[in-house]
């Protein structure tokens, strides 16, 4: 029998995963220069003893990218804001990833700007929530969408089709992922940064993840208490009864100072409102539509 560490070799040669590869070569290219994308070496050198992406797209590797899914609601501008905003952040930290569609989304608008340092961080335990477990026997959910990825077994996939997606869209160099809920993870970065694992603490952190209450709650104050000073945290699905309760309760408790319109303005484009229901808590949604019922609906806390 074929020894693990052999097959493993014989896959990364059949098709080497660039994000390893961009580490190793950065680190042999000149003896000391920094990674051009430090967060995302840094996180696979702590974390990992292969690439995350070894073997995924080789011939042996047994799934399909799926872009299929019709909830993503985070939009090109709202990146260039906070880009803008954050001026070029090395490190994003996304909650909540589920196929990749809003990673990707994030790694090509940073491309397109040149931010060839932003790392984009993707915590999800990818094993499935509350509905999409509730609808995917029959697929029963919107769109009849097969929200668990799931495979002959039975077992969810939406691990692999998070690879396989980012893989196909050239991100797998700029994307890493850490495969756990947000709490450990937010609680991983901050020790490996208390303990000089890390170079620095997110300048982003975009949730879209636990989208229950209490839970919620408990992932801003972590992600609060983890965000560097000038910072944005900022998520999807104000629309959502349990995250507008809890993010609204958040703010509140922070007791921050309201923002003026020429910050408000930072964050909107054409066609788009910003609003502030609480001070130092602001919501993008679509013009002339309610924020409550309105799908596209994103809050942001700067710091
Ligand atoms: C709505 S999906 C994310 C969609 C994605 N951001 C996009 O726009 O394409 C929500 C994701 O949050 C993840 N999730 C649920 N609870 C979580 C938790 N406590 N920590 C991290 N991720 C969680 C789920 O596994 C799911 O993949």
């Amino acid at each position: 029998m074929m020894a693990a560490h052999v097959l493993a070799l014989i896959l990364a040669l059949a098709d080497p995963a660039p994000a390893a590869g961009l580490a190793v070569q950065q680190r042999g290219a000149g003896a000391e220069a920094p990674p051009k994308r430090e967060i995302y070496a840094k996180i696979v050198d702590e974390l990992y003893d292969v690439s995350p992406y070894t073997g995924v797209g080789a011939g042996s590797w047994g799934f399909q990218p799926d872009r299929t899914y019709p909830h993503s609601h985070l939009q090109d501008f709202m990146v260039e804001n906070i880009l803008n905003y954050t001026k070029q952040p090395k490190f994003w930290l996304e909650a909540g990833s589920f196929i990749g569609n809003s990673a990707i989304l994030t790694a090509k608008v940073m491309k397109k700007r040149g931010f060839d340092s932003s790392s984009v961080v993707c915590v999800d335990p990818w094993t499935g929530d509350v509905n999409m477990w509730a609808w995917n026997k029959g697929r029963t959910g919107p769109n009849h969408f097969n929200y668990l990825e799931m495979d002959k077994m039975g077992e969810p996939r939406i691990y692999e089709t998070f690879l396989s997606n980012v893989h196909s869209e050239g991100q797998q160099d700029v994307i890493v992922p850490i495969r756990a809920t947000s709490l450990v993870a937010m609680r991983l970065v901050a020790r490996l940064h208390k303990e000089k694992r890390l170079p620095q603490l997110p300048d982003v952190i975009y949730l879209d993840s636990a989208h229950e209450k209490d839970e919620t709650l408990m992932e801003l104050r972590d992600a609060r208490n983890i965000l560097q000073p000038g910072g944005i945290l900022f998520g999807d699905d104000w629309m959502w009864e349990a995250v507008r309760g809890d993010v609204t309760t958040f703010a509140q408790s922070l007791k921050l100072q309201r923002l003026p319109a020429s910050t408000l303005e930072r964050f909107g484009a054409p066609g788009w409102q910003v609003t502030q229901p609480a001070d130092g808590l602001l919501v993008v949604g679509k013009s002339g539509q309610k924020p409550e019922s309105d799908h596209f609906a994103t809050w942001y806390i700067p710091k």
